[in-house]
Parts: C-alpha cells; sequence; structure tokens
C-alpha cells in the first residue's frame, strides 16, 4: 500500500526549495506579466481637493460629463480624500496619533467624497462599494451597472509603511494599485491643474513652471519639487505589470475627461515602467 500522507507532503513546486529572496531563482516562475483581470475597465480618480472639495461648481460638470460616457466605457470611479483629511492629521499629528491611525482617519474621507459622487450619479444605475467588493466582486457590480464608485485610499489602514508621519499609500496610489492589480485599460487621474509642471503652477515664486506633457516614472522619481499626486504613486509605477501609462488631466475643463477615455492625450502622460520585462 502506497504511503499517501508522504506524497502529500512532498508536494512538487517550482519553488519549494529555495528562498523567495533570490530574484535569479523566482524570476522563471514569477517574471511572467500577470493575467488582466478587467482588460476593459477604465478607472478614473477624482481628485479630493481639487474636484469634491469645490461641491457644485466642480461635481455637477464632471458628474454631467461621466454621465454621458456611460454608454461608452464601464467605469471604476474612485475617490480622494481632502481638507476634511488635511483637518484630520492636523489634530491627529498634535495628539501623536501613529501613522496608521491617520491612514484610517483619513481614507474614511475618501469613502466619503465617493458616497457623495454615487449619490449623484445613482439614477444611472452607479452605487459606493466598499473595498472587499472592489477586491471581490467587481465584475459583478459592473455587469450590472455601466461605472461603480470606490475609495482610492488603499486598505493599509494600521499596516501603513511607517516612514513617514503622514501616510505615504494615499488615494493616487491606492487607485494605481488597483487599476495595475485588475489590468485595466487605463487609469486617468482628475485634479484642477492641466497636468504636471516643473513646480507648482499656483503657488511657484520661481520663474515660471513649464509645463510637462510626457515623462517616464523612472525620470520623475528624481524630481525634487512638488507634485499633484502621491509621490508613493511614482515609485509604485515604476514597478508596474499591466498599467503602461497614467494620465493626469483638469476636471474643471470640460470634455478632458471624455477625450482622455477615448485616448487622446489632453494633459500629463507618465509612463510606468510595465513592459519592460
Ligand atoms: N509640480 C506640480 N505640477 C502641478 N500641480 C502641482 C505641482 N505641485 C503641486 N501642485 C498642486 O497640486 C494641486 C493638487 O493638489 P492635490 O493635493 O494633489 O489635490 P487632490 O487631493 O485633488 O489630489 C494642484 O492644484 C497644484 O496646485
Ligand atoms: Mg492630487
Amino acid at each position: 500500500m502506497s504511503d499517501r500522507s508522504n506524497d502529500i507532503k512532498h508536494v512538487d513546486s517550482a519553488l519549494a526549495r529555495q528562498t523567495l529572496l533570490d530574484g535569479s531563482l523566482t524570476a522563471p516562475v514569477a517574471g511572467h506579466r500577470p493575467i488582466r483581470i478587467l482588460p476593459w475597465l477604465q478607472v478614473v480618480k477624482i481628485g479630493g481637493r481639487s474636484i469634491m472639495d469645490r461641491g457644485r461648481a466642480a461635481i455637477v460638470p464632471i458628474v454631467e460629463e461621466i454621465r454621458k460616457l456611460l454608454p461608452e466605457h464601464r467605469l471604476l470611479l474612485l475617490t480622494g480624500a481632502g481638507i476634511r483629511a488635511r483637518h484630520l492629521y492636523t489634530v491627529g499629528l498634535d495628539l501623536g496619533l501613529p501613522v496608521g491611525s491617520l491612514s484610517s482617519l483619513a481614507a474614511t474621507e475618501a469613502g466619503q467624497n465617493g458616497h457623495i459622487l454615487a449619490s449623484m450619479l445613482a439614477p444611472d444605475g452607479v452605487s459606493y462599494v466598499e473595498h472587499h467588493t472592489l477586491a471581490n466582486q467587481l465584475a459583478i457590480h459592473l455587469s450590472a451597472a455601466r461605472a461603480v464608485v470606490g475609495s482610492a485610499f488603499p486598505p493599509y489602514h494600521h499596516h501603513e509603511f511607517p516612514t513617514s508621519r503622514i501616510p505615504p499609500h494615499r488615494a493616487d496610489t491606492g487607485a494605481f494599485l488597483l487599476a495595475d492589480a485588475l489590468g485595466a485599460a487605463g487609469l486617468t487621474i482628475v485634479e484642477d491643474v492641466d497636468g504636471l509642471y516643473t513646480d507648482d503652477p499656483k503657488t511657484s515664486d520661481k520663474k515660471k513652471p513649464q509645463f510637462i506633457s510626457e515623462i517616464n516614472a523612472s525620470k520623475l522619481i528624481k524630481h525634487p519639487g512638488t507634485l499633484p499626486f502621491d509621490r508613493m504613486l511614482v515609485d509604485v509605477m515604476v514597478n508596474a505589470r499591466n498599467i503602461e501609462h497614467v494620465q493626469i488631466i483638469n476636471g474643471l475643463v470640460p470634455g478632458k475627461l471624455t477625450a482622455a477615455l477615448r485616448g487622446e492625450h489632453v494633459g500629463t502622460i507618465i509612463h510606468t515602467g510595465a513592459g519592460k520585462g
């Protein structure tokens, strides 16, 4: 009689006899591009401070534009945090709260903004879904509706990296991680500026900031100044697996989102490291 329990213990695995830290050994098994789970999905991140905090003046026009886009695209709309998270950071930092607590608090505002956006689009069948649904049941929701709204904040909570007192993984990073993991068709980041400049176009007292129409994430990583998105986004983009570029657009200008989703270059395009092996 053969010893079945012995067979089970000796599971044949290409990774069984090596450390997962040795890239040359894991690469033949783990080095391939992952499958695209939702290849037709367009992910749109809507800025908290730049769009949602402006209220009616900015939200109503972008909602109208999204409504017209629904027959053309299947969308995952992810909202960021804005002024209320900044207030939470100030109070929490003053009290000495750790970065993971601040991450959880800021994430609640991204969720609030998502609920607002979803309410505006509810007549079109759009609703807000929580993270666990985004992770596991997005396909079924998008079979029932043309778009779904979620929070762009990644669910690191108390697992947030203690590299700074302000959570480094915020809404832009969360939107990118999700879009890349889903193998989405694209990610568009909606801001209140035309895209990326050499310096903040609103506050720079140096010489007039220059518009950057296109750049590689590997070059942007060395940019010393401020950015209109999380710095961590750039680090993550360098190691992307599916999404080849992201476009930053001005959501206060009607028609820009429509054009961006049709593949037109109407803001700043940032190329990721995906597709380079
Ligand atoms: N290099 C830069 N290029 C463009 N905008 C910048 C830059 N640095 C800072 N900004 C500023 O970032 C703002 C967007 O702020 P942000 O916190 O990203 O908003 P949101 O919460 O909506 O994502 C822009 O309005 C712009 O003033
Ligand atoms: Mg931003």
